[in-house]
């Protein structure tokens, strides 16, 4: 099939290099001359693993980049919106640039003679596919809803491993309102092995977000069983590998620590909560993963300052930046309120990340960074983890350049001991 995708951020770039590699032909439309350019050169304009390599075998044969709507909707027979979806100043979701994109491919549909798909797969709050794109294709088309088909279809990708994770899904959610646009898009899924679940829009709009808010609730919930093991001198996770054994419950998702980050968990557990304010229900729990979520960054500051007293003028250093690892994100990353509590104490922060240290320096700018872990911790007064990068699993030979061995873990990457005095967030 010929496909369009609207949106070259790692969805939407990740989405159309593996349709490509799925058979399929696509033109990938951006606003950003610059990621389009990129693309058409076959350089991803995000990192992510196996991207590059996809890139350059489909570039300039089965892939190509254009800002051009009406040339893309004119030589495709489905378009995928795969625009960003951020939170407003409520936290709840910004749909702006959902609803722009949309009245863009309507204007190009107007032109368009032959039946064509519009797929919603940005992450959409419920009913957002049927009272939002579908009104603004109408109005902007002039066509009625048998003329084009529409369906939303989500994306489960973790960053970092997207590629992997579109071509490996454990499941496909295609809905639509009519069987027509569901078939075309669930054929395009056919080279993956993985059954396809057929609903409607707003069902697999809400299954997208129960998937993230449920995972979102995992780690809180394995935090605040944290905290409370720590009081007790109980190591959670001794406690979560018994629990996991449970097959109801699993392994995955049990880490306590700092907390979640990144640009979907925060954002999309606010979402579902405004969604829910909105039809006048009080979400509870949801609110709770969210609140037991930003506490976490302040017990780390606790931890450090129960040890080392007034922090005002002590050289603290930060390992870990990005909000995971193997990316140089930093969105909603643990780190920040961190950084910003010792800032705020009057602490000098001395910083190292393999890859986000100049992502941080646009939102820090008196923070000392340094490009190893070594410099970062010589002279320091105490150090803190805050991303689980595989370098900070052995530091034992570099711990000798502090000036003070405190070392505060928030991601269980080290464990006790001899000459350092190892602090545990939740353990
Ligand atoms: C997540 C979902 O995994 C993915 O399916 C969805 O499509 C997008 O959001 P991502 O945000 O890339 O993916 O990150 P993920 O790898 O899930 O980790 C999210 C955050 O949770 C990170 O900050 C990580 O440090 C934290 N985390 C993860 C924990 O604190 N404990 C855990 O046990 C697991």
């Amino acid at each position: 099939m010929r496909i369009s995708v609207i949106g070259t951020g790692y969805v939407g770039t990740v989405s159309g290099a593996c349709f490509a590699e799925l058979g399929h032909e696509v033109i990938c439309v951006d606003v950003d001359r610059s990621k389009i350019d990129q693309i058409n050169a076959g350089v991803p304009p995000i990192y992510e693993d196996g991207l590059s390599e996809l890139l350059k075998k489909h570039v300039g044969l089965r892939l190509s980049a254009t800002s051009d709507y009406e040339f893309a909707l004119m030589n495709s027979d489905v378009s995928f919106i795969c625009v960003g979806t951020p939170s407003d100043a409520m936290g709840n979701i910004d749909l702006g640039i959902v609803k722009a994109a949309s009245a863009s491919l309507g204007e190009a549909l107007k032109k368009k003679k032959g039946y064509h798909v519009v797929v919603v797969k940005s992450t959409v709050v419920p009913e957002t596919t049927e009272k939002v794109v579908l009104p603004i294709i109408e109005k902007h088309s002039g066509k009625r809803p048998e003329d084009f088909g529409i369906a939303m279809n989500p994306e489960f990708l973790r960053e970092g491993k997207a590629v992997h994770d579109f071509m490996n899904p454990d499941k496909i959610v295609v809905g639509s309102l009519d069987m027509r646009a569901g078939d075309i898009v669930a054929s395009l899924y056919s080279g993956l092995e993985c059954d396809v679940t057929r609903t409607n829009p707003r069902t697999a709009e809400m299954i997208k977000y129960v998937n993230n808010s449920f995972l979102a609730t995992k780690i809180s919930f394995a935090n605040e069983v944290g905290n409370i093991c720590k009081e007790l001198g109980i190591d959670t996770y001794e406690v979560m590998k018994a629990v996991g054994k449970d097959f109801r419950i699993g392994p995955h998702f049990l880490n306590s620590g700092a907390g979640f980050g990144g640009s979907c968990f925060p954002k999309d557990v606010k979402a579902l909560i405004g969604k829910a304010h909105e039809i006048g229900y009080e979400p509870l729990l949801l609110k709770s993963v969210i609140e037991v979520n930003e506490k976490q960054p302040s017990r780390m500051v606790g931890l450090l300052k129960n040890r080392l007293g007034n922090i005002s003028g002590k050289k603290i250093a930060v390992l870990g930046l990005a909000f995971k690892n193997d990316t140089d994100d930093i969105r909603e990353s643990r780190s920040i309120p961190v950084i910003k509590e010792l800032l705020d104490n009057g602490a000098k922060v001395l910083a190292y990340d393999p890859m986000a240290n100049g992502n941080m320096k646009k939102i820090f700018g008196s923070v000392e960074y340094h490009s190893s872990v070594e410099s970062a911790l010589r002279g320091a007064d105490a150090c803190l983890i805050m991303t689980e990068w595989d370098e900070f699993r052995s530091l034992d030979k570099v711990f000798g350049f502090m000036k003070n061995r405190l070392i505060i873990d928030g991601r269980h990457m080290l464990a006790p001991g001899k000459d350092i005095e190892y602090v545990g967030l939740c353990w």
